[in-house]
């Protein structure tokens, strides 16, 4: 018998072996537990299509929460100081209108359009090309940035701290500034800030999107700009006032150098969100009846305000309080806590102060966060909740290496910066022009302009009369530019 001949002695343990695994299936639902992972997944991948802005104002809201942050607060007065102040706005100012803000609608046009993260938008306007790189570099760009971010905004958690138990009074301008040097080099509260810091980006990102802090940031946006305006009123009125507003608004071009204009337009990028596929996964949940230019100019505008409005809180102070304007990082944990502590009601104004800081970081850190984390669920088809975990883990191992590098870790540097100012700068001034390049490269001569002037109008619904002006920045004068800025400003050509 042919058939007894064959038959193989591993077969008899193989049958029961199989009919077990039946069983063990049938009663652990195993299957079912599939399927149900599965359905859950293509619910959430659903769920994020449909998913969206609910109203003009929450689109505003949600990527002006995005743009405004500690770039605003935090970065722009420290980059100003370091770079001689009133020339560097000056040609902030300039760029953030030539250029970013069109960088930021080409990532609104991509992201609405394909409605996806930014590898799959690409992978989906251009397939079979290799764009999506582009996207790909915008997720690095995201850890990176993500990283040295958590770092401050841990400070500002322990500033939080410091305002409850009112720390600053009677403290003198160098008492205050040893504090933060202190706290800053220590290797454990640091850390800690910054890991509950994390939590909290990855508590919100994996509770559902944008409903709590859609709903957050409409209310706590305005009232950070109240609070900021009281602050601008008191320093204004302080003794060296007119010394720290004229370093804001008088130019003075003899301190302009290639790397301070590298500095001012990656500080544009780095405060309006641009070059790294945040606008673009935001553009993916702008409802297709908005105004994408308009939401541009209006979040660009906000963003300056704030900036602008940040940089008059605080440089009076710096010269008043006789701190350098080039302290660098620390300049507003050092200036601040002297402006509270001769306001009346200092204490009130510090805590809200860095609670609302906070609250802009937030909304800031989750917009970063979300990249990773739709990249990860579309593309590397994970459960969202399993996405957020692991890339908030992945990145706070970096950010650790980050946070000590004021401690334990200081002596490691690369051409002179430990690894925070390593990171710092290169992800505004490396990472996000060219990000930004190759996203108006796209718009400009690639994609179809019958599909851009389709998205910005939104189907003909209105007219683009900025179009051709808006075709020929993003073809021309935008590429030229940021590669003559960037090759500049890395002194890989001289003028
Ligand atoms: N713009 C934010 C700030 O000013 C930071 C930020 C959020 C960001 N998303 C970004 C910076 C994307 C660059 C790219 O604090």
């Amino acid at each position: 018998m042919e058939n007894s001949e064959n038959f193989d002695a591993n077969e008899l343990i193989e049958v029961p072996l199989i009919i077990l695994f039946f069983y063990f299936c049938k009663y652990t639902n195993y299957k079912v537990l599939f399927v149900k992972k599965n359905e859950r997944y293509m619910a959430e991948i659903n769920n994020l299509q449909r998913q969206g802005f609910a109203s003009k104002f929450g689109v505003i809201a949600a990527t002006a929460g995005s743009a405004v942050g500690l770039g605003n607060i935090w970065r722009f007065p420290y980059v100003t100081g370091t770079n001689g102040g009133g020339a560097f706005i000056f040609i902030y100012l300039i760029f953030v209108i030539v250029i970013v803000i069109n960088v930021m609608l080409c990532e609104f046009i991509i992201g609405r359009s394909a409605q996806k993260n930014p590898v799959g938008a690409f992978k989906k306007l251009a397939p079979g090309k290799h764009w999506h790189f582009v996207g790909l570099m915008g997720v690095v760009a995201a850890f990176v940035i993500l990283a040295f971010y958590s770092t401050v905004a841990g400070w500002t958690l322990e500033y939080i701290f410091k305002s409850i138990t009112n720390a600053f009074s009677n403290k003198n301008p160098s008492e205050l500034s040893s504090m933060f040097d202190t706290f800053k080099s220590g290797n454990f509260l640091p850390v800690l800030w910054q890991l509950v810091f994390m939590g909290l980006t990855v508590w919100i990102i994996i509770s559902g999107v944008q409903k709590g802090i859609e709903k957050y940031s409409k209310i706590l946006m305005p009232l950070l700009l109240i609070i900021i305006i009281i602050l601008d009123i008191r320093a204004i009125t302080l003794p060296c006032a007119g010394k720290g507003l004229s370093f804001l608004f008088n130019p003075d071009f003899s301190k302009v150098t290639g790397n301070t204009i590298l500095q001012a337009l990656g500080q544009a990028f780095f405060s309006l969100s641009v070059g790294m596929g945040t606008l673009i996964t935001y553009g993916s949940y702008i409802n297709k009846k908005e105004n994408l230019a308009n939401t541009a100019v209006t979040v660009a505008g906000i963003d300056t305000l704030v900036a602008i409005l940040a940089g008059i809180a605080i440089f009076p102070a710096v010269f008043a309080f006789g701190i350098e304007p080039s302290a660098g990082p620390g300049l507003v944990f050092i200036t601040l806590p002297n402006i509270f502590q001769q306001m009346t009601g200092g204490y009130i104004f510090s805590l809200l102060f860095f609670v609302l800081l906070l609250v802009a970081a937030l909304t800031s850190s989750i917009s970063v966060l979300e990249v990773v984390v739709v990249y990860f669920v579309e593309e590397l088809k994970m459960v969202r909740r399993k996405a957020t975990i692991v890339a908030g883990v992945l990145i706070s191992i970096l950010g650790i290496s980050c946070t000590l590098s004021w401690g334990a870790m200081s002596g490691i540097s690369f051409f002179g910066k430990n690894i925070f100012d390593l990171l710092d700068f290169s992800a505004s001034n490396i990472f996000l022009p060219i990000g930004g390049l190759f996203i108006v490269l796209f718009i400009g001569w690639f994609y179809k302009k019958e599909f851009t002037r389709q998205e910005l109008s939104n189907n003909g619904k209105f007219k683009v009369r900025y179009f051709s002006v808006f075709i020929f920045l993003v073809k021309f004068i935008a590429p030229v530019a940021i590669a003559i800025i960037f090759l500049n400003g890395i002194g890989l050509l001289k003028f």
